[in-house]
């Protein structure tokens, strides 16, 4: 990987940072996307010792949508190319948060972020044949979109949120990837295993306390991190385009996540809610 550059969102601890490990012991050239530049520096330095080419800080919050727009412009304006753009930033929220933006936390994160992101700079992602890579999870498997509800104004559970953003990642990718078909770039999404990260550490106590529990029967961040280094790097999935993976091999995701007008549905509201839709 020394000459491929790759964005990894998120990459400040958990999933995210192990994949960031993996690709720096591949020599790759990384680009860290994080809302914590301190933290954001010390794992630079981490990386560079681990034996990344180079490692550059781009400071952004992707709960919001002009953070979102800034950093892509300033990604697009320092990197000379994008070989890779992991999506791997997420968050679980017990109980509904509005962004910035006034748009539903998990939804905004989880899905939007990435759906902007990848958008910004999807021009140069095709220029460079790119992959992208999108860390979803099994939890979409009962998970049911209502387009009439996307933010789940009326009926909130953080679970049912978080399940929704998930298989928004999948769908999105779905439709990203038929979009790409036939210009050489790929989008793939992921189930990463369930990791004993930090993830659930920005809820309350009683939750916290659970998410530990449970944690003890969870694979380490290293095993969780192996899907998303396999897509990024490895030459077996050069081609590999729309599809799920779990342990390093394809899988199917649920059917609901396999409607494509549900990809195309949800696509269209997406670019409403960060405002790229075209007048
Ligand atoms: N853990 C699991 O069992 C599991 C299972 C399936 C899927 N996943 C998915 O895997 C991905 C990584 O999760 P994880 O388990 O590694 O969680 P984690 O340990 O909590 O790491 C989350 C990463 O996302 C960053 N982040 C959170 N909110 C952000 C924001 N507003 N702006 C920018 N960065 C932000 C965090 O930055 P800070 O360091 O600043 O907090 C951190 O680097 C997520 O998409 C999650 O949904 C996890």
């Amino acid at each position: 990987m020394k000459d491929k550059i790759c964005i990894i969102t998120g990459a400040t601890g958990g999933i995210g940072l192990r994949t960031a490990e993996g690709l720096a012991a591949q020599g790759a050239q990384l680009a860290l996307v994080a809302r914590d530049p301190e933290k954001a520096a010390r794992v630079g330095e981490s990386l560079r010792r681990l034996g990344a080419s180079s490692v550059e800080i781009f400071q952004a919050d992707l709960s919001r949508q002009d953070d979102i727009r800034r950093v892509s412009a300033e990604l697009l304006e320092r990197l000379p190319r994008i070989d890779v753009l992991i999506n791997n930033a997420g968050a679980f929220y017990n109980k509904r948060v509005e962004t910035a933006d006034g748009i539903e936390m998990t939804f905004a994160l989880n899905h939007l972020a990435p759906f902007l992101m990848t958008n910004l700079l999807l021009e140069q992602l095709i220029e460079n044949k790119a992959r992208i890579v999108t860390v979803a999870s099994m939890a979409h498997g009962n998970a049911q979109l209502d387009f009439d509800d996307l933010e789940l104004k009326n009926e909130f559970g953080g679970w049912k949120s978080y399940a929704r953003s998930k298989l928004g990642n999948i769908m999105f990718t779905n439709e990203l990837a038929r979009r790409l078909d036939g210009t050489g770039a790929t989008a793939n999404s992921l189930h990463p295993g369930f990791v004993r990260s930090n993830f659930g550490s920005n809820n309350g106590i009683l939750l916290r306390i659970g998410m530990w529990l449970a944690m003890r029967f969870a694979i380490s961040e290293v095993k969780g991190a192996a899907t998303s280094i396999y897509l990024a790097s490895s030459p077996e999935v050069a081609e590999f385009n729309g599809r799920y993976f779990d342990k390093c091999r394809p899988r199917y995701s649920s059917r609901i996540s396999q409607v494509e007008e549900s990809w195309v549905k949800l696509w269209d509201q997406s670019e409403k809610m960060v405002g790229l839709a075209k007048a």
